[in-house]
């Protein structure tokens, strides 16, 4: 790279490829600096293949070394590497994305929930366990109620959440087959929590982004976690979303995520809140936080709802200008398309009108300059995204669905409801219940 990269996405899996693409394909001048010495072999050697050919590409101590002081933008995608974030806006540069305080959010969601309690938001239940026999004693002791299990550290594999209608004593004699099973386990987590599981209720993420203590813009994200149609299968990090602006005074954003403003935690902060919450009969039950770009919200904001390029939005949030008008007034949609286990070498087609609609995770260059997918182990089934935008949630939502059908893979698969609304759980049906409280303000939120 002859000249001084305009933005720096640090990434660990890759999640920010399609953002880098993206700001690259607006203008900016992007490097993706890397290092993937902390994953398992099999998933290092596909970090270290993805973006070849399509990016430029440098080991993250190499570029720190190298573009220190040179005006760059740093933008972590993940909450991996918040000391080097820290250490670098230490020296002055513009950082965004992770730190200390909002990696300790997600990857400790004891700490985030006894926080998150302390500003006032509604807690069923929460207990941090170190040993499954104890959390099995426990869970026996409560055997008529239905608890979920969520691993600490980040490691979203080893959670279990039992199934939206699953009947409650079965639902925690399942938990407890789980942790049990899991004493037989090499990767058995050594923390986690088990929640008190709401049933019900209208979830939903509210994401706020902030500099220095001060509100910018504020979003809804409605995601489909669950990997297949019918609210069915694994979670997975994001199977579809749905995502719109609302002002940052609504009451929704005061009952959510604006709690947190003026907290000594986050006087200071320059960064993303989020709550991910369950509202029900007029509580906000707190589920977690994820204070980073999040996925699929990361995505369906840049490519969807965005009115200006990326690098300027980056700029504007690191000014602390309100950022509500660099954002449209619609809805975005985006939609996960997966694949069985990762292909290795297999190509990823379409025509090109789809492709630039489309934010892949994990490809780099094949022969012939199609992109290609990277082998890899479990994490990298998300082979990307398709984002849609429209004047109304629903069809923003059957765009991601004709776009889906236009990217070709082998073994693709995808969540063909994302544009329904015959389950409760659904994001469409819960937009309508959210839409039906009236406390987004008047903008999108309100719209149908
Ligand atoms: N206490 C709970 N009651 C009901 N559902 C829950 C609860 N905790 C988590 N879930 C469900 O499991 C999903 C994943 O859990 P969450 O805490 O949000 O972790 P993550 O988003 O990091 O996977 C949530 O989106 C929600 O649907
Ligand atoms: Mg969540």
């Amino acid at each position: 790279m002859s000249e001084r990269p305009d933005l720096i996405l640090v990434t660990e899996t890759w999640d920010g490829l399609g953002l880098a693409m993206l700001a690259e394909r607006q203008g900016a001048s992007v490097l993706v600096a890397y290092d993937s010495r902390a994953l398992e072999k099999k998933d290092a050697a596909a970090a270290h293949q993805a973006g070849e050919g399509i990016i430029e590409r440098m080991k993250l101590a190499e570029a720190i070394k190298t573009y220190t002081g040179q005006g760059a933008i740093w933008l972590f995608d993940s909450n991996s590497f918040p000391e080097q974030a820290d250490a670098l806006r230490k020296k002055g540069e513009a950082v965004l994305g992770t730190g200390a305080l909002s990696a300790k959010m997600e990857k400790d969601r004891h700490f985030a929930a006894k926080l998150a309690e302390d500003v006032g938001f509604d807690l069923t239940d929460t207990e941090e366990f170190s040993d499954t026999t104890e959390a099995i004693v426990y869970l026996e002791a409560h055997e008529d109620t239905a608890y979920v299990c969520k691993a600490q550290g980040g490691d979203a594999d080893l959670t279990f959440v039992p199934q939206y209608d699953d009947p409650a004593p079965l639902a925690n004699r399942m938990v407890r087959g789980y942790l049990a099973a899991l004493e037989d386990h090499p990767g058995q987590p050594t923390s986690f929590i088990l929640q008190k599981k709401v049933d019900g209720g209208t979830e939903v993420n509210v994401d706020l982004w902030v500099h220095e203590g001060q509100p910018l813009v504020a979003f809804v994200d409605l995601e489909a976690k669950r990997r297949h149609t019918g609210e069915r299968g694994e979670l997975i990090g994001c199977a579809g979303d749905y995502l719109f602006q609302i002002p940052v005074t609504s009451p929704l954003v005061k009952k959510t995520a604006g709690r947190f403003l003026g907290h000594k935690e986050f006087r200071n902060y320059t960064g993303s809140i989020d709550a991910n919450v369950i509202l029900k009969g007029g509580k906000v039950f707190w589920l977690e936080a994820c204070d980073r770009l999040g996925y699929n919200a990361a995505p369906t904001l840049f490519y969807g709802l965005a009115r200006a390029p990326m690098l300027r939005i980056l700029e504007g949030w690191l000014a602390g200008r309100p950022l509500g008008p660099t954002f449209g007034r619609g809805y975005a949609a985006s939609l996960s398309l997966l694949t069985s286990e990762h292909e290795l070498g297999f190509p990823v087609l379409g025509p090109r009108s789809a492709l630039t609609r489309f934010c892949p995770y994990s490809v780099r260059e094949g022969p012939d300059g199609i992109l290609v997918m990277v082998g890899g182990g479990k994490a990298w089934y998300n082979v990307g995204c398709t984002v849609a935008t429209a004047a109304t949630a629903e069809a923003a939502g059957k765009m991601c669905l004709r776009l889906a059908q236009q990217i070709i893979f082998p073994n693709k698969s995808l969540r063909t409801d994302l544009a329904d609304h015959d389950l409760p759980t659904l994001p469409l049906a819960r937009l309508r219940q959210l839409q039906a409280m009236g406390l987004m303000g008047g903008t999108s939120g309100s719209l149908r």
